[in-house]
């Protein structure tokens, strides 16, 4: 029998303060339809230097492991994918193993590429351990980012901060991988960046969402193409892309996840064969079909819209919200997940939801990690921006949370809450 790989469980961490979206559109003058309609988004995660990549992922993957009773010797292979690292040399995953206190024999390395990396962990460890050559062990993958562009710019709205921790075994009670049927596109381009030294992204924003919808249409075809070979879809009278059950994007800002689903209907669209003729603008019509991104798409945003971008860990919420809520209606059923992030990368895989992931969504708690978060003003979020990177608030980390205490020596010491 062909092995099982994918992700076994999950579980998140959140800054612990966040600004409503209304509240940030008045102070900037802006009309608040702009950001909620316009853009989707509904709360903003805020992160003080306090809560870095480190102490997100670090809190992350403790609760991972605490609630799961996950035995630390079971882990082979600890990957962060982060592009908001916070050191040119030591990795994020090197901090929470020592943070952790996790056993040294296993592989401890980090990803990036932009918002893809998290996902280039992902399956670095699910083809280790498909292959085999883990043995029997797991993987640990912690996507973890602060989305930062800065005071008064256009990114604003679309920034926020967290990190999701998966585990990933050959007991995949959240979803199994269609290993194998991915498909990718990458392209040099200069759509978003962070040169080195600074803390804020430089972005060409109305570039970036055609480099994402373009790369988008390469991994989606070659998905399509392997999962029509294997009879995972077929041509016939519902579009490849209508038989997946739900399909996760990629969420920049919530708004980005229709236009991406349009998009891939529209592949659809226009590569049908035996197609009745229609002009490419009936076919755009259709594309847009509201009822298909209601069916598909939207159950998934609902912690997107109240956390923001998290680069790397965007789309692991977006599995997270739907498996919150809709774990056991899907249980058995295939999705698909479209990973982006630029310069650039996408790739679209699949899975089928595993018949634990309602109990496996329990056990993570993401109710309470959501209502223990503080709404702050805007002057308060503005004062948070303009922390030094070495100043972190002095605060005491919740139970079972991380912070970053200070910065001595260019060594960074870190606190856990008791
Ligand atoms: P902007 O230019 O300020 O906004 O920046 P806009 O004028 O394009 O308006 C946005 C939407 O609001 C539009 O809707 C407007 O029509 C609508 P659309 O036409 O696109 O459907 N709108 C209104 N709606 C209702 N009432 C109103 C109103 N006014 C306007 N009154 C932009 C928007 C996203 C470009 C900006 O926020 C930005 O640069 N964000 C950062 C870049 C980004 O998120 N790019 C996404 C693709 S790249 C990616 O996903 C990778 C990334 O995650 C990084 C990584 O990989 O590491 C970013």
């Amino acid at each position: 029998m062909k092995k099982l790989v994918g992700i076994e469980a999950l579980a998140i961490a959140v800054p612990r303060r966040y600004v409503d979206i209304e509240d940030l559109a008045r102070a900037r003058g802006v009309d608040p339809a702009k950001y909620t309609s316009g853009l989707g988004a509904r709360e903003m995660a805020v992160a003080d230097p306090g809560e870095d990549s480190v102490a997100l992922a670090a809190t992350a993957t403790a609760q991972l492991l605490r609630s799961n009773n996950v035995d630390p010797s079971r882990i082979g292979m600890l990957v962060v994918g982060t592009e908001t690292g916070v050191d040119h040399s030591k990795p994020v995953a090197s901090h929470v193993q020592g943070l952790l206190k996790l056993p040294r024999a296993m592989r401890v390395f980090d990803t990036q590429h932009a918002c893809y990396g998290g996902t280039a962990g992902i399956m670095a460890a699910t083809e280790w351990i498909a292959s085999g050559a883990a043995a029997g062990r797991s993987a640990v993958v912690v996507c973890s980012d602060i989305a930062r562009y800065g005071l008064n710019t256009a990114g604003e709205p679309t920034q926020g901060a967290g990190s999701v921790a998966l585990l990933i075994s050959e007991q995949p009670d959240l979803l199994a991988i269609d290993v194998g049927l991915n498909g990718s596109c990458s392209m040099d381009v200069y759509d978003f960046w962070r040169p080195l030294g600074r803390r804020e992204a430089v972005v060409d924003g109305h570039y970036s969402i055609q480099c994402y919808l373009d790369a988008l249409s390469g991994a989606y075809r070659g998905w399509r193409e392997r999962a029509l070979a294997h009879e995972v879809v077929r041509w016939g009278p519902s579009l490849p892309g209508d038989q997946l059950s739900r399909i996760l994007y990629h969420v920049p800002f919530c708004k980005m996840a229709r236009k991406a689903h349009t998009q891939l209907r529209l592949c659809d669209l226009e590569d049908a064969p035996n197609a009745p003729a229609s002009t490419a603008e009936a076919r755009e019509e259709q594309a847009k079909s509201a009822a298909s991104y209601e069916a598909q798409v939207a159950s998934s945003l609902g912690l997107n819209a109240r956390i923001g971008n998290v680069y790397t860990a965007s789309l692991y919420l977006a599995l997270a919200g739907l498996l919150q809520g809709e774990g056991e209606k899907l249980a058995g059923q295939r999705i698909g997940l479209m990973s982006y992030g630029s310069g650039c990368a996408a790739e679209f895989f699949s899975g089928v939801v595993g018949e634990k992931a309602a109990k496996r969504m329990a056990q993570a708690g993401i109710e309470s990690v959501m209502a223990g978060r503080e709404r702050v003003s805007i002057a308060e979020y503005e004062r948070i921006m303009n922390l030094p990177y070495e100043a972190p608030d002095q605060i005491a980390p919740a139970p079972g949370a991380f912070r970053l205490a200070e910065i001595k020596d260019h060594k960074r010491r870190y606190v856990e809450g008791a």
